[in-house]
């Protein structure tokens, strides 16, 4: 018998997950599934050690397969028991680094930086190693995100090598361009200069062992873009939009292009920025100043994963400008939103190293507009 198994997760998405609302292959319950022969291997991740928890699951994942299939189908069910807040990532893209996570936007200012930071200052609050890098090489905005603005990087030695060392801040790694050169020097910079102060800010620092690398892109679809993809192997990309129809086209152009033939990164999934105004102090009156759900209803449309919202307060803003980002401000408006953000982006990383293999940097042969992008 020949075991399909898109047949098999079919049958596993029939499971629901007490109290999420998912089933188990949407909640990341289901970590791998492997057929040989006529055998299937389950692997389950549950976040509780609880004896009666696991053998449900094994019955549940039994009896779903033998119903929906085939009962004369072997099943081995492996349960691994791990914290709720630091599921297992898997695939190592470039030593030391296991998922480096593109955040773009199409439209400029709709807040990717602001969205970066803040999200890798909530995965290192749930015990990730998180590096941002800093790839606007036209506005960097991580120093003084992180009110690092005068630090500059220095050299170490590492197995015999120069290595550049990130400077850290509120536990999270940092490089940006803006670690080398003055806040009041315009900067401009070639497509093949850019690449390569990019590929030495990756290859040649000294990251050490990171869970995630955030790549806070410049806003667009152009040649920086087709660049960094070219030279790193990115585990996905996260889009952000505010809900304006102008930045919602152009995230959809965004999208389009990590999903086209010749990039073909996985869309881990939209935020959506600027949701709504809501006063701090009043948070249940919510605003749409820039329309309601566009970003929503552009990750349905596009069949991409909505991976949550976050509001217009000024606290966003403020602790943007001060250096320090807002969500550290544990129990605030902020702070929840982008605890669930973070937690569908964890999710749909797992979800994509499951179900994909590693990603390879994207070997452009030709594409318009790209002769000036070169790899140094
Ligand atoms: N949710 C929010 N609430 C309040 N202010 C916000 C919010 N998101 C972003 N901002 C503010 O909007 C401005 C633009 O944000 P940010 O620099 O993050 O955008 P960006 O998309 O990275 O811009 P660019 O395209 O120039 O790189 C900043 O002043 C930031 O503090
Ligand atoms: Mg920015």
């Amino acid at each position: 018998m020949k075991l399909d198994r898109k047949e098999i997760l079919k049958a596993l998405e029939t499971i629901s997950v007490a109290g999420e609302g998912k089933n188990m292959v949407e909640s990341g319950v289901v970590q791998n599934v492997m057929t040989f022969g006529d055998e299937v291997v389950v692997d389950l991740v549950l976040t509780t050690p609880a004896l009666h928890i696991k053998k449900r699951a094994e019955v549940d994942v039994m009896k779903a397969i033998h119903d929906q299939i085939d009962e004369k189908i072997k099943v081995k069910v492996n349960i691994k028991v791990e914290n709720a807040e630091k599921p297992e990532i898997k695939g190592k893209a470039i030593p030391g680094i296991s998922n480096i996570v593109a955040i773009s936007s199409g439209k400029g200012g709709v807040g990717k930086s602001t969205v970066t930071a803040n999200i890798a200052v909530t995965l290192t609050n749930m015990g990730f190693k998180v590096g941002v890098l800093d790839a606007d090489i036209y506005g960097p905005s991580m120093p003084i995100m992180f009110d690092v603005e005068n630090a500059r990087p220095i050299s170490v030695e590492v197995n015999g090598k120069s290595k550049m060392k990130p400077i850290t801040s509120y536990g999270v790694e940092i490089l940006s361009i803006g670690f080398f050169t003055r806040p009041d020097q315009a900067v401009i910079w070639r497509g093949p200069m850019a690449s390569k102060a990019l590929n030495q800010m990756i290859f040649d620092a000294d990251w050490g062992e990171l869970d995630f690398l955030l790549l806070d892109l410049p806003p667009g679809t152009g040649d920086i873009h087709l660049s960094i993809l070219q030279s790193l192997p990115v585990t996905g990309a996260v889009v952000v939009s505010t809900p304006q129809a102008v930045a919602l086209a152009d995230a959809k152009k965004g999208v389009s292009m990590f999903m086209s033939d010749s990039i073909n990164v996985p869309v881990l999934g939209i935020i959506e920025n600027m949701a709504y105004f809501t006063p701090e102090e009043l948070p249940n009156n919510k605003y749409y100043i820039f329309g309601e759900g566009g970003a929503r209803n552009l990750a349905q449309d596009l069949e991409v994963p909505f991976l949550g919202e976050v509001p217009l307060v000024q606290s966003i803003r403020e602790a943007g400008d001060y250096g320090r980002p807002a969500a550290l401000q544990e129990g605030t408006v902020v702070a929840n939103a982008f605890d669930a953000i973070v937690k569908n982006v964890v999710q749909e990383v797992v979800k994509r190293n499951d179900s994909l293999p590693a990603t390879e940097a994207v070997k452009i042969t030709t594409m318009a507009g790209c002769s000036a992008v070169g790899k140094n």
